[in-house]
């Protein structure tokens, strides 16, 4: 490690990054500092425990992510962009808003962001899900929990990259917007960037029921869109087809009477 008096590596200045290339094809580059980590995750086990991924997930990247018809173009769309964030990661501090119905391979292409940053990179992630951490702050003020509010909330303000998985999945209430509002405020000040995948569209899909910006309110919204890009992802439910495909695979009704003794 090259380092000045400060303990700063002079040739990252202590970002952890050099910037390769120029113009369009400048690419940040983990310095030679963050080569040997020491508290990052180095390997997939590493990654997949300090994340905290959940076992649905441990296998997604962007290699297993397949853009099927009849939604390939919006599906390798985004596929693209996320791809592209996580190779450009540091360049820019603007996140990724993944907005999509369900099953269309939201969070499976957020974890696939985490696992390249993570293991390519050696950037600190935390995955999220948004109403899971809001059930565990409840439990704090009812004193179920021997965590405290700061324990739970500590690794999603201070992580540098937050995955927010499932982002409006809980009616709206003063105190859910106080909660997020803090979380996204924080990460919003700090400039750290911040993955949210959503089933909630936000005004100008102009679709029927609650908008996102209904689900978490408008100072939340407002901060979330500036952080982030937003990207739609339309498709089919991949989880309906894998059912359908299973089914077909299942031998018919005879030839499974045939196999019972
Ligand atoms: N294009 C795809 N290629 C391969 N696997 C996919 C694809 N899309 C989804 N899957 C798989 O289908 C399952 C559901 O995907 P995922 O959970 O990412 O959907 P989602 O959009 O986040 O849904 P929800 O809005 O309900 O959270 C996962 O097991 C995921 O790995
Ligand atoms: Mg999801």
């Amino acid at each position: 490690m090259i380092e000045v008096e400060s303990g700063e590596c002079a040739r990252c200045g202590g970002s952890g990054f050099v910037i390769v290339g120029e113009r369009d094809a400048a690419r940040a580059r983990p310095c030679a500092c963050r080569s040997v980590p020491k508290d990052r995750p180095a390997g997939v086990g590493e990654f997949l425990l300090a994340a905290r991924i959940p076992r649905r997930y441990h296998d997604c990247e962007f290699e297993n992510f397949d853009a099927i018809p009849p939604h390939q173009m919006s599906l390798q769309g985004a596929r693209t962009t996320a791809e592209r964030f996580a190779e450009e990661y540091p360049l820019s501090d603007r996140g990724l808003m993944l907005i999509g119905p369900p099953g269309v391979g939201k969070t499976h292409l957020a974890v696939a962001i985490l696992r390249r940053l993570a293991i390519q990179k050696g950037v600190p992630c935390q995955f999220c899900d948004v109403q899971d951490l809001l059930r565990q702050l409840q439990a704090t003020f009812d004193r179920q929990s021997g965590m405290s509010e700061l324990d739970l909330l500590q690794p999603v303000l201070q992580t540098e990259i937050v995955l927010l998985d499932d982002l409006g999945g809980r009616q709206f209430s003063p105190w859910l917007e106080e909660t997020l509002s803090h979380i996204v405020t924080t990460r919003y000040n700090e400039k750290r960037s911040t993955i949210v995948t959503t089933n909630y569209m936000d005004e100008s899909a102009g679709g029927r029921g609650p908008t996102l910006k209904d689900r978490i309110g408008p100072r939340v919204h407002s901060r979330l869109l500036e952080m982030c890009h937003v990207v739609r992802v339309e498709a089919q439910d991949f989880r309906q087809t894998i059912k359908r495909a299973d089914h077909h695979r299942l031998p018919d009704p005879g030839e499974r009477a045939g196999r019972t003794p």
